[in-house]
């Protein structure tokens, strides 16, 4: 039958996988991530500590890797991240204040330059307010201030013109408000002609937590005259699976998968990596994982054949 990939095409859209180097070299792996998708995002090794690990030094070996693996296989490369407070190499911190904005502008210019042509979509900062939807104190907030979001969307326009340039963030799935704070700064960015192009709602979502206005609150960004896109899908339970919980996990993302569908604007699903085997949830949340599609030996879950059918 089709792949996730070739169905999600048929639809004008993208169902895609994070995925990291060490992975590239194990066959069983890159076979279903080389077939079932038709989108890569560069799980890590783009972000500032690969890329730019001592100031003005740029290595791109590491993420030219899986680019050049998503060529390979013709899918389409989301960029990931340009401007984000985590996996910051630590020479950041100590940049004099009126540095800063500089270090950045050249940051972007650098690596947006290097994958010019390369990434559709690039998630150029991440992850900038707090649950409260105020912002959060990063080092760019504390020592640039609110206008660094915009700076850095200005950068990256300059950068690669042709990327769709995205904000990105988590617990922004519903209308809460994160995502009303989210919702207040595109809708300023568009006012005052700051180039934005998309909002990535990350999606980290909990078993039978699915937010009830996830439809709602993607309709209300491509009102603004954005996209959306769901960028780092997966659905954690408390581990073991079991029957039960995988059909509820089915369901969950069958929601996910219908919410975006039902908007034209929502442009591609990416899940964060695909198989149980190969996913973040266990390392960062005890207790907690079996969050993906596929099962630690590849096979294809409930859950896998939810997105299927709803695709
Ligand atoms: C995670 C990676 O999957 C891990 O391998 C890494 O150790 C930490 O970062 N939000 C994001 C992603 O935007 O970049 C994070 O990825 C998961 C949370």
């Amino acid at each position: 039958g089709p792949t996730l990939g070739q169905l999600a095409a048929a639809k004008g859209r993208y169902f895609g996988s994070a995925t990291d180097n060490p992975t590239l070299t194990n066959a069983p792996y890159t076979a279903v991530l080389g077939s079932e998708f038709n989108q890569i995002t560069v799980g890590n090794t783009q972000k500032w500590q690969y890329t730019e690990p001592s100031r003005g030094q740029f290595d791109y070996r590491q993420a030219d890797q899986i680019v050049a693996f998503a060529q390979a296989h013709d899918q389409i490369v989301r960029g990931h991240t340009l401007v984000w407070h985590n996996q910051l190499p630590g020479w950041v911190n100590d940049v004099p204040a009126g540095e800063l904005l500089g270090v950045m502008r050249n940051h972007i210019a650098n690596v947006a330059g290097h994958y010019k042509g390369k990434v559709v979509h690039w998630d150029v900062v991440n992850e900038a307010f707090e649950e409260d939807g105020t912002r959060r104190q990063s080092v760019f907030q504390q020592k640039i201030g609110d206008s660094y979001i915009a700076e850095a969307f200005k950068a990256a326009r300059a950068a690669d013109p042709n990327a769709k340039l995205y904000y990105n963030d988590y617990n922004v799935e519903g209308v809460n408000a994160k995502s009303d704070a989210m919702y207040n700064m595109v809708k300023s960015f568009k006012q005052q002609g700051i180039p934005i192009d998309g909002v990535g709602l990350q999606a980290h979502l909990i078993l039978g937590q699915i937010p009830s206005t996830v439809r709602q609150n993607i309709q209300r960004f491509a009102d603004l005259g954005v996209d959306v896109a769901i960028t780092e899908l997966d659905i954690r339970m408390r581990t073991p699976r079991d029957a039960t919980k995988d059909a509820q996990q089915a369901a969950d993302y069958r929601a996910v998968v219908n919410a975006c569908l039902a908007v034209t604007r929502c442009v591609g699903i990416t899940v964060w990596d695909f198989s149980d085997g190969h996913s973040w949830i266990p390392s960062v949340f005890p207790g907690e994982g079996a969050a993906l599609i596929y099962d630690e030996n590849f096979a294809k879950k409930p859950s896998y054949w939810a997105v299927y059918e709803a695709l």
